[in-house]
Formats: structure tokens, C-alpha cells, sequence
């Protein structure tokens, strides 16, 4: 099948933030503890960090990890997990009815942050508490010294302040299950005061205001009109949330999911530009996607598990174990953030080790790369720079919820200083190569560099611990042609893509 696109060097959506390749980790099943923490593990390191995951998570080059929630936070006292461990409470965690052993804290996993490279988003706890909660671990966190809170830190033997510049305003107000969910005028007036204390501190930090857990919540998009009504001024960005699933088992219809997101996002930017305008002001909120991805695999044994044996620490929640389709959906998305860089800012695939994560772990044993690994590893590396518009000629198919779905799903991205271009591409056919027949206006002078598919005769095919190299992406040889400013290559039929451009 012919697909003819353009992209051009003046059709420009807008600048990649790298935080758009973040990622998130939650007190929640064995995300810490078994996943980034196990000290008694052959690779732990004299903190108990595995340093096997460590590895993994600094391949992904992560630029930034929410913590410590998502649902825990909102019921969680922060100066539970810091001071001497031996003194750290036990307590239950009702979001997830486990026990937090609060073995890991702010202290230990800011240490985690710098070992692996990446920058610590906070969250606070806007559910159970308030304004004190976050001042207080604000001045814990980032002031230098001589105050209460400060003094505490250096007391801890955390002499430097944490500088930590990104926070999140609570997780999910909107949602009913949220311990402390709140109305949106309630929540709206909360954050609005807590940001305002929070800026009193330092009017550097960058703040972020929870929106809908979902772009199907009763309350959307009204949510989202009424908090920032309250919290325009005082906030810089917006949180939207977002997980797919193929429950239904209809691959036409979860390849197409993430056009859902598009719109999601279209219809969040419009509703923070329509309080922008009803505000006659001149600031803009951008947005952060802070929980994507695909989570449902493991629902099932969730339930069982919370059932039959809550309170436990670490267990084994949400450990989705994700096939080749999978993959393909988790990079559609990422075409859906990169497509919309101009406003989507920061994103974190949700999570990062076990819970539903790229990297998967056994206690005591090994870690591995799950098939969605790959192309958020590719995004991450390859996807910084300026975000390019592509247009195709692309009938698709008709699907009854998504309407007419292109074959092709295209992100690509340009980065001027490298003198690299990288498309990121689907192929939602499942029996036919698309011949891509492109025009890249003003980029006469660029030379392939390589093209790496994902393909699987096995739509369900997944790695494991034993055959952690089930599904990866293979180089195809000899398929991109460039000259002057045309390209042609073919992807093959049901695969993600990614290929690489340098400018000779
Ligand atoms: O990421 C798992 C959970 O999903 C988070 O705790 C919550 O914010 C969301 O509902």
C-alpha cells in the first residue's frame, strides 16, 4: 500500500521538553520494594539499591521519576519515611492494602534520583492533609539550613537540600476512589492555596495541578474549567492521565486507541486556553501527562490479591507482563505526546520497574526488558529535539468508536544541533507493507542512518525472565532511500518503526 507524506523544515509544532520521557515510581506493589530497592539482592549497592535495575533505568536515560504516588500519596505522612529507619512506623497503606514499611523516603530515593541520573517530581499530599504538609516537606527538602525542617534533614545526615523544583499538587483529586477526593471549587481553592505558600518559598518552583484521571471521568472537562478558575494564576501546569487496554480483545480498536489521546489532549489545551481567555491573561499552562500507558493485564490477580491477603509488603500488584501488541499501542502513544510537544511538556510513562513497567524484576533474581521497553527507549534517545509536523495521504479503515483511523500513526522529530531526524512510525495493517513515499522540504543532505522495526509473528508474544529477548526491535537493512529531499522505505505489516536521518 502507497502512503505519500511531507514533512517540512518550516512546519514546525514546537520544542521537545526531554521531560517528556519521564517516568514514574509509586510506593505500590514491588515498584520499591523487590524493584529499585531489594538490599539483600546479589547487585544491591551499600544503600540496597539493585544496581541491575539502576543499569536498566539509566539505559532508558529517564530525565525525571514522580514519586512516591499516584493513590499512595494521598494518604501518606511524608515524615514517616524520613530520620533513622530503625524508628520508621510500619503503616497501612489504603490505596493499595499493603503494608509501607517506610524503609524507603524522600532522603533515600532523592539519593536513588542522583545515582540514576534523573531529577525527582514530588508529589504532595493534597488528600489527607493540606498547606502544613507541603511547606513543611518543602522547607525539609530544599532550604539549606537553620530552620525547624531543615535542621531535621541535616540531622538525618542529609547535609545538602534536595533542590527539588518540580512538584505535583496531589494525584487525581477528581476520582472518587481517591482517599480525600475532593469537588473540583474545593480542590481548585486547595491548590490554589498550597501553590501560593509553596511560591512564598520559592516563585521558581514549577507546580502541577491535578487534572481528570481519565478523559472518560463524568466531571471532563468541567473538572479542569472549574480548578483552574481557582489556580490559574498560581500554577504552571496541568496533569492528565490516560491507560489503554484491550480487555475487548479487538486489536483494530486498541491500535486506534491512541487517537483518544490526541483528542484528549486537543480538548485539555482548549479548556486551559478558555480559562486563559476568560481570565484575559497572558500566562499559558502547559501540560504534564504524568500516568500513561497500558495497564489491564493484571487486574484480575489485583483483585485476588487484595481479597485474600492485603497488607502485605511488596506485593505482586499490577505486574502486567506485556506482549508485542502492547508495544505497538505504548509507541503509538508516544507519537501522541511527541505530536503534541508544543503543550504536553512532561510525561511519565507509568511506572518504571514491576508496576505496570517497562522493567520487570524477580525478587532475588533477574531484571529484564519488557516488549514496551523498547520503543519508550528509542523515544528517549532518539526523540529530543523539535517536534515536525507530518501529513499523509492515508485512507486508513473505519472503526465504528475511532471513526477513520490512518495505517500510519507518524511522529518525528528534528534536532538541529546533532543534525539528526527521527520518525517514529506505526503500521496498524496487519497484512500489508506500507511503501511510505515522503518529501522532506528543506532537508536535501540527510543520509539514513538506520532503521530498527518491531514485528512479531505472535501478537501476544512476550520476554521473560528465560527468553528475555522474545521481542526486540531487529535492523532492516537497505530499506531507506534518500535523495535530495525524497525518501522512500517500507514498513512492514504490523510493526513500529523507527528511522534515523543524518545530515551527511
Ligand atoms: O499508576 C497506578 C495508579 O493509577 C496510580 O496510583 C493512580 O494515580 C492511577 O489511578
Amino acid at each position: 500500500m502507497k502512503i505519500k507524506f511531507v514533512m517540512d523544515k518550516n512546519y514546525v509544532i514546537g520544542d521537545v521538553d526531554d521531560r517528556l520521557y519521564g517516568s514514574f515510581i509509586e510506593h505500590l506493589g514491588r515498584a520499591v520494594y523487590g524493584g529499585i530497592y531489594e538490599p539483600g539482592h546479589p547487585t544491591a549497592d551499600e544503600e540496597g539499591f539493585r544496581k541491575d535495575v539502576m543499569d536498566l533505568v539509566k539505559e532508558l536515560q529517564v530525565p525525571v521519576v514522580r514519586y512516591p504516588g499516584g493513590n499512595f500519596v494521598s494518604a501518606y505522612d511524608w515524615e514517616d519515611g524520613v530520620g533513622p529507619v530503625a524508628d520508621r512506623p510500619k503503616r497501612l497503606d489504603l490505596a493499595w492494602r499493603s503494608m509501607e514499611p517506610n524503609l524507603v523516603g524522600l532522603n533515600e530515593f532523592s539519593s536513588w534520583c542522583k545515582k540514576a541520573d534523573t531529577e525527582l517530581m514530588m508529589a504532595i499530599n493534597l488528600g489527607s492533609r493540606g498547606i502544613d504538609a507541603a511547606r513543611n516537606i518543602l522547607e525539609y527538602a530544599n532550604h539549606p539550613g537553620g530552620s525547624y525542617w531543615s535542621d531535621l534533614r541535616k540531622s538525618h545526615g542529609v547535609k545538602d537540600p534536595h533542590g527539588i523544583k518540580l512538584w505535583c499538587l496531589g494525584n487525581e483529586m477528581d476520582g472518587p476512589w481517591q482517599v480525600g477526593h475532593k469537588e473540583a471549587k474545593e480542590y481548585g481553592r486547595l491548590a490554589d492555596e498550597t501553590a501560593k505558600a509553596m511560591k512564598y518559598y520559592d516563585k521558581s518552583l514549577e507546580l502541577v495541578v491535578s487534572g481528570s484521571s481519565n478523559g472518560s471521568m463524568a466531571t471532563f472537562p468541567q473538572w479542569e474549567n472549574e480548578v483552574l478558575t481557582e489556580c490559574y494564576d498560581s500554577v504552571d501546569y496541568l496533569s492528565l492521565h490516560n491507560y489503554l487496554n484491550n480487555r475487548a480483545d479487538d486489536l483494530d480498536s486498541f491500535l486506534a486507541a491512541n487517537l483518544k489521546i490526541d483528542r484528549f489532549i486537543d480538548t485539555v489545551v482548549s479548556t486551559c486556553d478558555f480559562v486563559k481567555g476568560k481570565k484575559r491573561s497572558r500566562k499559558q499552562i502547559n501540560l504534564s501527562f504524568d500516568e500513561w500507558n497500558v495497564w489491564y493485564h493484571s487486574n484480575q490477580q489485583d483483585k485476588d490479591i487484595s481479597d485474600r491477603t492485603p497488607w502485605q509488603v511488596g506485593p505482586p500488584l499490577l505486574e502486567d507482563i506485556y506482549n508485542f501488541e502492547d508495544a505497538l499501542v505504548v509507541g503509538a502513544q508516544i507519537n501522541s505526546l511527541i505530536r503534541h510537544a508544543d503543550r504536553v511538556k512532561i510525561g511519565c510513562m507509568a511506572q518504571l520497574v514491576n508496576v505496570i513497567a517497562p522493567i520487570m524484576t524477580e525478587n532475588g533474581g533477574s531484571a529484564w526488558r519488557q516488549t514496551i521497553f523498547y520503543p519508550f527507549l528509542q523515544a528517549s534517545l532518539f526523540g529530543r529535539g523539535r517536534s515536525m509536523k507530518v501529513i499523509a495521504s492515508d485512507d486508513g479503515y473505519d472503526h465504528k468508536d475511532h471513526g477513520q483511523v490512518p495505517w500510519l500513526d507518524a511522529s518525528a522529530v528534528w534536532n538541529e544541533e546533532k543534525g539528526e531526524i527521527s520518525l517514529f512510525l506505526l503500521n496498524r495493517n496487519r497484512t500489508e507493507s506500507l511503501n511510505l513515499d515522503g518529501v522532506l522540504g528543506g532537508f536535501a543532505g540527510y543520509a539514513p542512518v538506520e532503521h530498527l522495526t518491531m514485528v512479531h509473528d505472535d501478537i501476544k508474544a512476550v520476554n521473560t525472565a528465560e527468553k528475555p529477548d522474545n521481542v526486540v526491535p531487529t535492523a532492516v537493512k537497505g530499506s531507506v532511500k534518500v535523495e535530495g529531499e525524497s525518501l522512500s522505505l517500507d514498513l512492514p505489516p504490523l510493526s513500529w518503526n523507527l528511522v534515523r536521518l543524518k545530515k551527511g
